[in-house]
């Protein structure tokens, strides 16, 4: 059984690096009218309340989305385009709920996009289904993201982003997630796949980025804030990175001035920072 909660840490410093990544690249297919097919392998329940018990019992909102909130009127444009999106999702400016990926996703999807949702947790995918199931174009399943993933690719339009966001509750999913990238970058070369992961004391955490660039000789980019210092039994999340394969050309140039921004704003210490690595095609 799974023990992991999304609702716990919804709109944590983890969730906005992640989210300002996910709406980078759908604004950069939106460029386009050819339609995409995005899949959320992990999706979570699609939106959170941040005045629940969940939400409130570790508050990891309040030095994630609720700084950068604070700090709107310097934000470079991107954030304040993610901004924007949370702000429509409370349907004003009071912040009592936060968007999952499948909000952000489907605030960005026309008529001619799809969907594909898939999480494990049945509370969670009960919520998801009754807020996305039913729309057009989407589609939620409660199964394994992993391997529904296989039959999502290529999409019929060969444009399509992917986004891997495990809880990695279980050690085996770092091995899972460079396997999937593997497999499914020989199905989908040209597909743009996002991977989230924690900055934690973890052997596999700190040898994903460099698993997931052996993955390839095309283009990829790799982003990860550190805002927190470990606790003192070193545990803790300290920051995130994503790992993007096929990224928009764009992407390099936005995260140059968001990372900085986000650190500065994000820090609950003097030391930490940001990475930004890139290779271009
Ligand atoms: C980090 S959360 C997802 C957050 C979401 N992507 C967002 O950004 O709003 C990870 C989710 O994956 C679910 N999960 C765990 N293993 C899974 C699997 N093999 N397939 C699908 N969902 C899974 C968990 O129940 C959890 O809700």
């Amino acid at each position: 059984m799974l023990a992991y909660r999304h609702a716990f840490h919804a709109g944590n410093h983890g969730d906005v690096l992640k989210h300002l990544v996910l709406l980078a690249v759908l604004r950069h297919l939106n460029l386009k009218d050819k339609g995409w097919r995005y899949v959320d392998t992990h999706a979570g329940a699609g939106g959170y309340s941040l005045q629940g018990t969940f939400a409130r019992k570790k508050a990891e909102y309040v030095q994630g989305i609720s700084l950068v909130r604070a700090h709107a009127s310097g934000a470079p444009p991107l954030v304040a385009d993610y901004l924007e999106r949370v702000r429509e999702f409370n349907g004003g400016d009071a912040l009592r709920q936060y968007p999952g990926s499948p909000a952000l996703a489907h605030a960005m999807q026309r008529p001619q996009d799809q969907l594909s949702l898939f999480e494990l947790h049945p509370t969670d995918h009960r919520v998801l289904s009754s807020y996305l199931g039913k729309q057009a174009g989407c589609e939620v399943r409660m199964s394994d993201g992993f391997e529904g993933l296989k039959s999502r690719l290529p999409p019929p339009t060969r444009r399509g982003l992917v986004l891997m966001d495990p809880s990695y509750e279980l050690d085996r999913d770092y091995a899972l997630v460079v396997a999937t990238v593997r497999e499914s970058l020989q199905r989908f070369a040209d597909g743009t796949y996002v991977v989230w992961y924690p900055q934690v004391s973890k052997v596999q955490a700190a040898q994903l980025p460099k698993r997931l660039r052996n993955l390839t000789t095309g283009a990829w980019l790799h982003a990860r804030l550190t805002v927190a210092r470990p606790d003192a039994r070193g545990f803790g999340m300290s920051g995130s990175g994503v790992f993007v394969f096929n990224p928009p050309h764009t992407l390099h140039a936005q995260l140059k001035t968001v990372l900085p921004w986000l650190h500065g704003v994000l820090k609950q210490f003097d030391d930490g920072g940001f990475l930004l690595e890139h290779k271009a095609d």
